[in-house]
């Protein structure tokens, strides 16, 4: 697209944690109880999952969080270093974040998520991820981070000519400053409304919100259409990736995944059509597994 794909790589600036994933035949009521059909364990996090997926695509990536100083700290580092994730800028303080993924029927999913405040990456850990960030070709940020933290990490990666790419919607008291630092704006359903401040009933709707979007900042919106698929909207054109035809087991981590998809292709220099059918494949090979660590090994 621009040239900045030979660049040092990607760096991704959000949520690592420790994810237990619990499938059930139905959840029980209150007082009761009910067996665990499936468990899964391990490395997780909406920065982690991203990452993850960018290593499975064979991109070099650098990942910006806080673990705890505790035992599920030290198994999620272990995890994201055999995962090929450079996790030099990841600090250690407090306790891991749990995510729990409660799975009681194909497609349908409860979380519970234990964040400390102390897991969210703060100004001052970009310290240590400064380099990184200098010469990162892509620097990839979740929203869910403090608003603070995710200005100053726009602003360097941007001074330093990185591709700037977020998920989610900023936080209104942000909202400007940070939308136009980005090259790259993806958002669900729910983080859609969010940004049109009203309901995006329609795909219409999103449209609308989408060419809006383009004139604050980025030059490429993703937007999330429910039962529908995935809108891709540039200057000089658009696309809708209708929802690909597969099983759905749990969504939880497709939207991570779908963004690793689409900034893999885009640092390859891909045209935006390009980019999304490898991000909404990399969705789609998400949402049919448990958990929200994604496999994207057949795809890379
Ligand atoms: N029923 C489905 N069938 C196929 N693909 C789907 C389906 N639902 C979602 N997807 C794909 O998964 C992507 C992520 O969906 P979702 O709206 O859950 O994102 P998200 O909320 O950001 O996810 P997360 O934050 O948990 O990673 C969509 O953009 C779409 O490409
Ligand atoms: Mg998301």
């Amino acid at each position: 697209m621009d040239g900045r794909e030979r660049g040092a790589g990607v760096v991704v600036v959000g949520q690592v944690g420790r994810d237990l994933v619990l499938r059930t035949d139905g959840l029980p009521e209150a007082g009761g109880s009910a067996d665990v059909a499936e468990r899964w364990e391990g490395l997780g996090g909406k920065g982690a999952n991203q990452a993850v997926g960018l290593a499975q695509l064979g991109v070099p990536v650098r990942l910006v969080g806080v673990v705890g100083e505790d035992r599920a700290g030290a198994l999620v580092l272990a995890r994201a270093d055999r995962d090929g994730i450079d996790t030099a800028a990841v600090v250690r303080r407090g306790r891991t974040a749990l995510l729990v993924d409660l799975v009681d029927a194909p497609g349908s999913r409860r979380l519970l998520e234990d964040v400390p405040p102390e897991s969210l990456v703060t100004v001052a850990d970009l310290e240590r991820a400064r380099p990184a960030l200098a010469s990162a070709d892509t620097v990839s940020l979740q929203l869910q981070q403090p608003s603070a933290t995710l200005l100053a990490a726009a602003r360097l990666a941007r001074r330093h000519g990185a591709r700037v790419v977020a998920d989610g919607a900023p936080e209104p008291d942000v909202r400007d400053e940070l939308l136009s630092l980005l090259d790259v704006l993806r958002a669900d359903a729910a983080e859609a409304e969010l940004l049109a401040d009203r309901p995006v009933h329609s795909a219409r709707d999103a449209r609308a919100l989408a060419r809006h979007l383009l004139t604050t900042g980025p030059a490429l919106v993703a937007l999330a259409l429910p039962d529908e698929g995935d809108l891709l909207v540039w200057p000089d054109g658009e696309h809708l990736f209708p929802l690909a035809d597969v099983p759905v087991t749990d969504p939880t981590g497709a939207g991570d995944a779908f963004v690793a998809g689409l900034v893999a292709a885009l640092r390859r220099g891909a045209d935006p059509v390009t980019a999304g059918r490898l991000a909404t494949a990399t969705a789609a090979a998400t949402v049919q597994r448990l958990g929200g660590r994604p496999d994207l090994s057949g795809l890379a």
